[in-house]
């Protein structure tokens, strides 16, 4: 056993995007690309990382294996004193964030890319995070992106494959440095335990209550199999699909009514269970359904901000609530009446890592089915999942009468998100470029009823480090509230996508029942007037609509 230095050569495409390097698994594979970007995040690391430790852990997704055994033989070459991995390789995100807290380590590194499909054809992703259990900020992930694009080489264990032993939880060692194999599960199970009200949720499934948890055969179903059957009480076979698979048996782990089409209709056949749950690849998103009522993400932000000291882990309440740009304002109406700032931050979880820090914010959340809070640093699905589950055991009510007397008591955001996949990225950054040179001119404008208030390319200083991201997504602000945001995907891996947010708010409660595409039709309007897109891409519809 030896560490040994390889020559490789420095690729030019390994910049992270919104949530850290995502790429076909092809890409992947090539001689040195993985070892490359890991070398890469090493570098950028400051001295005191050696000897310290590093989590590791990914979804499960085809390559999760090989790159987590590549990562090891790094690590010990770094001179980490210690790697921590889940058994089989295996960790959610959140259970990463959560592990790097409870160990104070180092940081860790994520293999997931997320949503995106899985499998040979699919992708695959590598992230960094920091101590703090959150992804790194900007100024490393530049700092990693300039530094692959000079590596030369890079260090590694020559130790043999099968000698990187990840299927038997226990301690070992490699070149010096500890390698601990953890049970996937058990520091996060324990960790929920200390947050919400096990009791009163068991009580509840005790007395009927059941629900359906699709994991899509990504990563959250070892999680939800043993919190919300076996410790729940939930009866056996409500966690379904509960197997992660290398290429998630062909299902797209996205937890939106498009996706988890499955769920969503036997949650809106007769005698649906009393609550609908599913979570993405690496469990960090969640959609939450009630009977024939998919619950907006943006809304169960807000519900969850609303009824947060029912829950043990928030009962002394919020110090503040932070939600994305594109996500509806339905949390700031919230934040409003109990009296809590609310800040808006670009899109990615990393914006919210500081806000948290700081414990200037305590629940945050996006539009694409991400919420969290101040007990780690990543958004959280099965977290979410049982907050929801504890408010519903505290309350006795259901997730339609919960959301409905939300809407009553605060109006409703109507809100959807209008997906175009797979376009070609020249044209879509010419779209974006001709929408930045118009919307100086939009000020004031009026479309019908509708008149621009503000139009801006939205630009986040962070009021922690006051770090500045520009061009973070155009807005036009109605004087009525409503909203259209348009901003390109940062997670893709097929061209380019672009993302047209839809916000109108209803005070209305005679409205409250309208058919949500229905209710922003008007807006839908104003969005292609204003940025053309089918002209730019050619594309009659949206590829989703969410
Ligand atoms: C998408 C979501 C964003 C989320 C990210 C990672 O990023 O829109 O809210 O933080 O995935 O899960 P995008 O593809 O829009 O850049
Ligand atoms: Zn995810």
């Amino acid at each position: 056993m030896a560490i040994v230095s390889v020559v490789s050569r420095p690729f030019q495409d390994q910049k992270p995007g919104t949530s850290g390097l995502r790429k076909k698994v092809k890409v992947f594979q090539q001689s040195h690309y993985l070892e490359n970007f890991v070398q890469s995040v090493f570098n950028s690391l400051p001295t005191d990382s050696i000897g310290s430790t590093l989590v590791v852990g990914g979804d499960g997704r085809y390559y999760n294996d090989v790159a987590t055994r590549i990562i090891i033989k790094m690590a010990a070459a770094h001179g980490f004193a210690k790697v921590i991995v889940g058994h089989n390789g295996i960790l959610s995100t959140p259970a990463v964030s959560c592990v790097i807290r409870k160990n104070k380590a180092y940081g860790g590194i994520i293999l997931s890319a997320s949503h995106n499909p899985g499998g040979v054809d699919g992708d695959f992703g590598i992230k960094y995070n920091i101590a703090n259990g959150g992804p790194a900020p900007e100024k490393i992930t530049d700092e990693v992106f300039r530094i692959s694009k000079e590596i030369t080489s890079y260090k590694i264990s020559d130790v043999a494959d099968d000698k990187v032993e990840i299927t038997q939880l226990g301690s070992y060692k490699i070149e010096g440095m500890q390698v601990e194999v953890i049970d996937s599960v058990a520091d996060y199970a324990q960790m929920l335990q200390e947050l919400f009200d096990f009791d009163a949720i068991r009580q509840m499934f005790a007395s009927g209550f059941n629900i359906r948890f699709d994991s899509m055969s990504a990563v959250s179903g070892p999680y939800a199999t043993e919190i919300v059957e076996k410790q729940l009480g939930a009866t056996k076979g409500s966690v379904v699909n509960n197997i992660p698979l290398p290429d998630f048996g062909g299902l797209h782990p996205d937890p939106n009514p498009v996706n988890a089409e499955d769920l969503i209709k036997i949650m809106y056949a007769n005698n649906a269970p009393d609550f609908g749950a599913a979570s993405d690849g690496d469990a960090d998103r969640n959609m939450v359904v009630g009977k024939s009522l998919a619950v907006a993400p943006s809304d169960s932000l807000a519900i969850l901000a609303a009824n947060a000291k029912l829950v043990p882990g928030y009962k002394s309440g919020l110090a503040g609530v932070a939600r994305s740009m594109p996500t509806s304002t339905a949390v700031d109406r919230v934040a409003k009446e109990l009296g809590i700032p609310c800040f808006e931050t670009p899109t990615g979880w990393k914006f919210f890592g500081n806000l948290l820090d700081a414990d200037m914010a305590t629940l945050c959340g996006e539009e694409s089915y991400g919420t969290g809070s101040n007990h780690i640093r990543e958004k959280d699905g099965v977290w979410a999942i049982i907050f929801w589950l504890n408010i519903l055991a505290v309350t006795k009510k259901s997730v339609n009468q919960l959301v409905e007397e939300h809407w009553d008591k605060y109006g409703r955001n109507f809100y959807s998100r209008h997906d175009y996949e797979a376009i070609n990225s020249e044209l879509a950054n010419k779209l974006m470029a001709s929408l930045r040179e118009k919307i100086t001119a939009l000020s004031g404008k009026a479309f019908g009823q509708y008149i621009v208030d503000v139009a801006d390319d939205f630009s986040y200083t962070d009021p922690v480090d006051n770090s500045v991201s520009k061009q973070q997504g155009i807005r036009i602000i109605f004087t009525n509230g409503s909203r259209i945001v348009f901003r390109l995907s940062g997670t893709g891996t097929e061209g380019a996508t672009l993302r047209v947010y839809l916000e109108k708010y209803e005070a209305d409660k005679t409205k409250f029942k309208q058919d949500t595409q229905d209710a922003l039709k008007e807006l839908i309007d104003i969005a292609e007037e204003v940025a053309q897109i089918k002209s730019y891409t050619g594309m009659s519809e949206p590829t989703v609509v969410t």
